[in-house]
């Protein structure tokens, strides 16, 4: 199939951007003490991960139990929920996932651990190094570490996701940042070990951080998601991953010094800003609604209504859960059509 016979609009990934991406973050960890255990929700595609499997990696990372639930179908058994489960109606889902997979999940209360006790499941002890999220202050993670040791659960170590320093574009300072968190988590791992707590596993990273976090003695995992098919937020660190993923629109009306395409609020997300255009359109993004996004264009705009323009994604993770397939493609060429089988939530009851 061509791309001008793709519906608009498409979220297409270029499959040679990406096997170069997956390939480039598979290498720097390969011969590493740290290994790469990608993050599924930047991407929610088993067909993508399956890629990243192939290219080298120590199982996969996860946001929700229903994204772990997709890898597991698809036969991927090392799976961390980097995350707080403290819904109890997933309880039983949890339990038959562990029949099919080694689960580790993140705690960060006495009130977790109780939920989950009696599963056979293993956990890391969630540490806040600086993220206002999830995870327990440094000083609290002993308590819950002890909790998880007294349970039928797995004490297998600590993560601690230091968001805080993703998005600082400055190397050195972002760099200071991570190192920091990283000093605070290590030094959690540490009083566990001196309490006499199992710490096989110290958990971080992401794509602004891989080769800081990943390079740090005593971490063994970085969870990075966005390097694979990358956005325009990232494209600016100078990091060595290009954009993979673009969405393709119509031109529905050109007026005036405006244009109008076809893919709007319901196709990228925008709270990393508005997608932006490829430097040769001369125009660029005014805004965007429900099923617009209204460019301004400058001298030299030729496209007319009813051809197609790239819109590049400003944030991966939320504009791939907007779409339910990726359409795989190599120049004009649309090569395979992948599900976005982790989109969404899985209804319930069900
Ligand atoms: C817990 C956790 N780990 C890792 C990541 C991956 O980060 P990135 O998108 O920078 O690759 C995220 C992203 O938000 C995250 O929440």
């Amino acid at each position: 199939m061509k791309l001008s016979e793709l519906s608009t609009p498409a979220l297409c990934v270029d499959v040679d951007v990406l096997q170069r991406n997956v390939e480039r973050m598979a290498a720097f960890f390969r011969g590493r003490s740290c290994a790469l255990r990608p993050h599924f929700k930047a991407h929610k595609t088993p067909a993508i991960a399956r890629v990243q499997a192939a290219a080298g990696c120590a199982g996969f990372t996860c946001a929700t139990l229903d994204e772990a639930e997709v890898l597991a179908a698809h036969g991927f058994d090392d799976l961390l929920i980097a995350n707080e489960l403290l819904d109890s109606t997933k309880t039983d889902r949890l339990r038959a996932l562990a029949d099919r997979a080694r689960v580790t999940v993140a705690v960060d209360s006495l009130a977790g651990v109780a939920l989950l006790r009696d599963l056979p499941l293993a956990a890391l002890v969630d540490v806040n190094v600086g993220l206002p999220r999830c995870g327990v202050p440094p000083g609290g993670a002993v308590e819950i570490a002890r909790a998880v040791a007294d349970s039928h659960l797995q004490l297998r170590g600590v993560m601690g996701y230091e968001g805080h320093a993703m998005g600082i574009m400055d190397r050195e300072s972002r760099a200071q940042t991570a190192r920091e968190a990283m000093a605070n988590l290590l030094g959690v791992a540490d009083e566990l070990r001196v309490a006499g707590l199992e710490v096989e596993v110290v958990s971080a990273g992401g794509t602004g951080t891989y080769d800081i976090t990943g390079t740090i003695p005593g971490v063994t995992e970085v969870q990075a998601g966005s390097y694979a098919l990358m956005d325009t937020t990232y494209a600016r660190f100078g990091l060595p991953f290009a954009e993979a993923v673009r969405c393709l629109a119509t031109v529905l009306s050109v007026q005036g010094g405006l244009a109008v395409l076809d893919a709007g609020l319901k196709a990228l997300a925008v709270d990393h800003g508005s997608p932006e255009l490829p430097d040769d359109v001369p125009a660029s993004v005014l805004f965007l609604s429900d099923e617009h996004t209204t460019l301004a264009t400058d001298a030299g705009f030729a496209a007319r209504p009813g051809d197609r323009l790239w819109l590049r994604p400003s944030h991966v993770d939320p504009t791939v859960n907007l779409h339910d397939r990726l359409f795989a493609i190599r120049s004009d060429e649309v090569l395979d059509v992948w599900r976005v089988e982790a989109r969404g939530y899985r209804a319930s009851p069900h």
